[in-house]
């Protein structure tokens, strides 16, 4: 966040209510039954979430609500039950068969139409294809897809058969797949021959085919969904194409009970290390969480459209494109491509063709939609919506307005969702009907949410003081560990506050008990809602011949949030160039992906250290801020100066 937003965040008063219209249709209307079942939530847990689980489909029913031995847990103990059943097969025969389960649209412009007895089917045979490359249960399955419905058609395949999906976001890089195969040993990889991203062809086949270059022996088959057409080699013995597969099997397959333990899918992201963590979520505990978040956040009615613009590589798609909005028996849009592609207006456009109702997007997409001006929304017909959500970032007031105002026609409740890859569902947020927002804050806990602001000693801390975020209970979504690494998961949430879980966000919580979260305060950057370890971008930087040390940090950005600055250090004899500077990022981009390009790369002498040879990271953060520093920014940079002076201050 910008110092200037961090401002405005301090004296923002402005208080919204619901209105008396959504609130008397709402799940939960108003403040008082929230907080009746909160705090039920709190003090009987057990009988909260049992209640809520039976909404569920249970092949088995749990004998234990809850095992916790911190910091594993274990929900709904002994349950059997089977996501893709709870997504589809419970809705069959009821009303709901012969609705739309994906309005899906192709940035090209196609269109398509997947009932919930067609996804049902669909699901079934891929099942089956799964099946037929003897992939079984506890196997892992990588996806690398864009935004087709075959994606999440390949996902929920998973978790008919119980085998353990980890979709990657389409934005990484060969080198940062071939990682995810081999930390997963993933035995099956998913794919497409290449998406569309603004206009242009993005080659998802060639980069798997690259990451399976090096030593991804567990590898045994790659399949090929062929969306683009475009020309794509296919490794004999090894490759084969989505349909030739599909036509091969029929749509029979039962779905297997799962223990509600069973892993349900890995997904990576970025930690305080070079090496991503492989975020582990079950099967019972996991659904419970996305399903009911899904239902009192969003409010889902059966004849709402709802639109969730992030992408399925990313948790939010897993939680509500995927799983909680399907086990709701919702209808979703999904869309393959850019917002500004052909124009500026597509996402309006989309909105007025689909009728969609609700729309959950990030604060970078809104940042970007003010500076492309109001006109290219007052070209569509907005009045379908009834609720807006934001994801993925701290939203600054300015931006909140603007959503409420110019898209959501100052009627529509804003729902500003707190939560990680690693909390699986939404633990912080307002409820539509019931909790009044204000700009800028994400309001108050959720159901079983016991968050707490404290200090460096775990000490709960008073209203508007900061500190660390922190939960001090098990929630049922939460991940249950780090694959293949408990003592990271130890380490990394349950060491640095006792008792409780911590995932690097600080905050602070007003009068009124609502949280303001300022973002993060380890070595993670948030970039444009995208979570990216400072250390993997040093390590992909140091990775390059010439480049002998490197620290990069976060700069305030208006539109990204945080951009992504990079000094570094050239080895004796190099020059630095524009030229090398192009290269340092092209690398970047080669060894993580599009996703880490770094906004600047500056060339020093040194990199300012403490006399124990720590880098002085602060500095280099108002460095890159905008402090002026001596010497020509465009060379060599001389930072030994303000070393000095930084030494002298501390
Ligand atoms: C940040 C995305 C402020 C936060 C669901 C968190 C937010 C990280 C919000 C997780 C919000 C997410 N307000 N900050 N409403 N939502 N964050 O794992 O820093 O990709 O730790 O999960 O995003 O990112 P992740």
């Amino acid at each position: 966040m910008s110092s200037k937003n961090i401002e405005s965040h301090l004296v923002e008063k402005r208080v919204f209510k619901p209105s008396r219209d959504f609130s008397k249709k709402a799940r939960i209307g108003s403040m008082a039954e929230y907080q009746k079942l909160w705090e039920e939530s709190i003090a009987k847990p057990d009988k909260f979430w049992a209640r809520e689980a039976s909404e569920l489909l249970w092949q088995q029913k749990w004998s234990k609500v809850l095992e916790w031995k911190e910091p594993f847990a274990k929900w709904f103990v002994g349950g059997h039950l089977n996501v893709s059943e709870n997504c589809l097969d419970r809705h069959l025969g009821t009303p709901r068969q012969n609705k739309a389960a994906i309005l899906w649209e192709g940035e090209p412009g196609e269109k398509r139409t997947l009932t919930y007895q067609q996804l049902h089917r669909e699901v079934c045979r891929f099942a089956n294809v799964l099946k037929a490359h003897k992939v079984k249960k506890g196997e892992r399955v990588i996806i690398y897809m864009p935004m087709v419905p075959e994606a999440a058609i390949a996902m929920l395949a998973c978790a008919r058969i119980g085998a353990t999906h980890s979709v990657v976001f389409g934005g990484f890089s060969a080198e940062a797949i071939r990682d995810r195969i081999s930390d997963s040993q993933a035995v099956l990889v998913i794919t497409c021959d290449g998406g569309y991203r603004r206009g242009s062809v993005v080659p998802l086949k060639k980069n798997v085919d690259d990451a399976l270059k090096g030593d991804a022996q567990t590898v045994r088959g790659v399949i090929a969904f062929k969306r683009t057409g475009q020309e794509t080699h296919m490794e004999q013995g090894r490759d084969t194409w989505w349909h030739d597969e599909m036509a091969k099997v029929d749509a029979n397959c039962p779905a297997i009970p799962l223990d509600s333990e069973h892993p349900l899918f890995v997904l990576y992201t970025s930690g305080s290390t070079g090496k991503p963590k492989g975020i582990l979520h079950t099967t019972g505990g996991y659904l419970v969480g996305a399903y009911m978040t899904t239902k009192y956040v969003f409010d889902l009615r059966d004849e709402d459209v709802y639109w969730c613009t992030a992408d399925i590589g990313w948790v939010t798609g897993h939680s509500y494109i995927v799983y909680g909005p399907l086990a709701n028996g919702a209808t979703i849009l999904m869309y393959e491509g850019a917002p500004n592609w052909p124009e500026n207006d597509r996402f309006w456009k989309i909105i007025e063709d689909y009728r969609v109702t609700i729309f959950y997007t990030a604060p970078t997409a809104i940042r970007a939609f003010i500076r492309w001006g109001d006109q290219w929304v007052k070209k569509h017909d907005l009045s379908s919506l009834r609720l807006l959500g934001s994801v993925g970032e701290p939203i600054n007031p300015e931006a909140w307005m603007w959503y409420h105002n110019v898209i959501g026609g100052g009627r529509c409740p804003i729902v500003d969702t707190w939560w990680q890859t690693e909390t699986g569902a939404i633990m912080i947020t307002s409820l539509p009907g019931a909790v009044p927002t204000k700009p800028g804050s994400a309001a108050l806990p959720f159901f079983g949410v016991d968050a707490v602001v404290v200090d460096d000693n775990g000490d709960e801390v008073g209203p508007n003081v900061g500190g660390k975020l922190v939960i001090r209970k098990p929630w049922p979504s939460m991940l249950r560990t780090i694959h293949g690494d408990k003592p990271r998961y130890k380490k990394t949430y349950w060491a640095e506050v006792k008792g409780a879980y911590f995932a690097g966000d600080g905050a602070r919580r007003d009068k009124d008990g609502y949280f303001w979260i300022v973002g993060r305060i380890d070595d993670v950057l948030n970039v444009a809602g995208h979570r990216i370890g400072t250390s993997e971008v040093e390590s992909a930087l140091v990775s390059h011949a010439v480049v002998a040390e490197a620290a990069v940090v976060g700069r305030p950005d208006d539109l990204k949030g945080q951009a992504v600055v990079c000094f570094v250090t050239l080895k004796q004899d190099v020059t630095a160039t524009e030229q090398l500077r192009e290269d340092l990022k092209k690398h970047v981009r080669h060894v993580i992906g599009p996703v880490a390009t770094p906004d600047e790369i500056r060339f020093a002498d040194a990199l300012p250290k403490t006399r124990s040879g720590k880098i002085m990271r602060r500095l280099l953060k108002q460095v890159a801020a905008g402090v002026t520093v001596t010497g020509d920014t465009s060379s060599l940079e001389d930072l030994s100066i303000l070393a000095k002076l930084a030494a002298k201050e501390d």
